[in-house]
């Protein structure tokens, strides 16, 4: 069996994460997202999670490419699961193109293009600017 894995956060799942997790499943026969936990997020990452780690973990589970979420903790853990979880390929979006490149000593490593025009990011900015662009209008009729 072919196993492959991913990193991240995947709050408020979106459509861009769907196809990296449908790309990286058909690199291999059985996935396993490396999930960051809350506390990885904001003290490592500087990110702040609208959903929390085991609600995050729960919508990933329903997402039939993935068949295992396992916990991120630490920036370091890479080479330990890909030992522990015996994985053939190591896949992330071309946003962290060449930072891995080091993994390819122990496994295959490859990055695929991100889906253009969305992110966690930018769907919580968005929703921000309807909900000022709301009350703005609510002010100016009111
Ligand atoms: N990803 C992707 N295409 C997107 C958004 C994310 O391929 N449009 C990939 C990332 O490259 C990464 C994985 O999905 O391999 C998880 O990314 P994550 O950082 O959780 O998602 P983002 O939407 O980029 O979140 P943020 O805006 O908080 O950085």
């Amino acid at each position: 069996m072919r196993r492959v894995i991913t990193y991240g956060t995947f709050d408020l799942l979106h459509y861009g994460h769907i196809n990296l997790l449908r790309r990286a499943k058909e690199q291999g026969d059985y996935l396993i997202v490396a999930l960051s936990e809350d506390e990885f997020n904001e003290k490592e990452k500087h990110k702040k999670c609208y959903f929390d780690y085991e609600e995050r973990k729960h919508l990933l589970e329903a997402v039939r490419y993935v068949d295992l979420v396992v916990p991120e903790k630490s920036w370091n853990q890479k080479v330990l699961d890909i030992q522990l979880y015996q994985v053939d390929v190591f896949v992330m979006g071309d946003d962290w193109e060449g930072k891995f490149d080091f993994l390819k000593d122990f496994c295959e490593v490859k990055y695929f293009k991100r889906t253009s025009m969305v992110s966690t990011t930018k769907i919580k900015s968005d929703l921000k600017d309807d909900i000022l662009d709301n009350m703005k209008e609510m002010r100016q009729d009111g």
